[in-house]
């Protein structure tokens, strides 16, 4: 299963496939995983499919589990993440995506106009697979500030209003080994990656696996947690 290269006689290189159609996060995903001897390949065709789900596990999970069927023995991952902003209440945490279409920076910016408490955290969720297994998902978080206007013309999305803990900077002020430092996407591609190196040594790889052996198991399985997360939040 696992897909070790040797590559200029000493290093054993891993491809993991990305499934996603975000530039940004694809060279995020090679810069965190490099160091660790992880070759990070966009998965050609699979769009990351989103379920309406307000866990970001569950996200990553259900798309994850649409591709896992036709992907054979590539290690795929997909990766979730989300701005929650405390004094919104979490806001717009899953709905991240839209809203930054929608209103954007600016937007935020606004519904913060008047706030005193800035604190706000990234969050990611990452979810790996292989022949029509999830093995596991890992997520991380980065805390931070709002800032009162956009700074910085690097990376993507809130990245401009966001200044994570322990700098003074923005995401949109670093460059992307900087950005790396702090992220949460970052953080939990590389606790995926340790948990797969890891469990691979100790061919623990399929302990806490979940089988989707079909498409319409996988559909099926998304409309269950669909509405599991209606119900827990009614
Ligand atoms: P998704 O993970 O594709 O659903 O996208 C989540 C959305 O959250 C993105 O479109 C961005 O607007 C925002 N987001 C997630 N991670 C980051 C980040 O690292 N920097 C800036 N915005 C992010």
């Amino acid at each position: 299963m696992p897909r070790l290269r040797k590559e200029e006689g000493t290093h054993e290189l891993i491809d993991f496939y990305f499934a996603t159609g975000n530039e940004h996060k694809l060279e995020e995903a090679k810069a965190a995983l490099s160091p660790h001897k992880i070759n990070v390949i966009k998965l050609d065709g699979a769009e990351k499919l989103e379920i309406q789900h307000t866990n970001l596990e569950e996200i990553a999970r259900a798309a994850l589990s649409l591709i896992v069927t036709k992907t054979g023995d590539k290690l795929v991952f997909v990766e979730d993440s989300g701005l929650f902003v405390h004094e919104l209440n979490g806001f717009p945490g899953p709905y991240s995506s839209f809203v930054f279409e929608t209103i954007g920076t600016e937007g935020i910016l606004k519904l913060m106009k008047d706030a005193k408490n800035r604190k706000a955290e990234f969050r990611s969720s990452v979810s790996l697979g292989t022949k029509g297994m999830i093995l596991g998902t890992f997520s991380s978080v980065t805390e931070g500030m709002l800032t009162a206007e956009a700074k910085g013309e690097n990376g993507f999305g809130f990245d401009p209003i966001f200044v994570p803990m322990w700098t003074n900077k923005t995401f949109g002020q670093m460059q992307l080994k900087e950005k790396t430092v702090y992220s949460h996407r970052a953080k939990a591609l590389l606790k995926t990656a340790l948990w797969y190196l890891d469990a691979s040594k100790n061919k623990t790889l399929q302990e806490n696996a979940i089988h989707v052996t079909s498409q319409s198991q996988a559909k099926e399985r998304n409309v269950a947690a669909r509405k599991a997360s209606k119900k827990s939040s009614c």
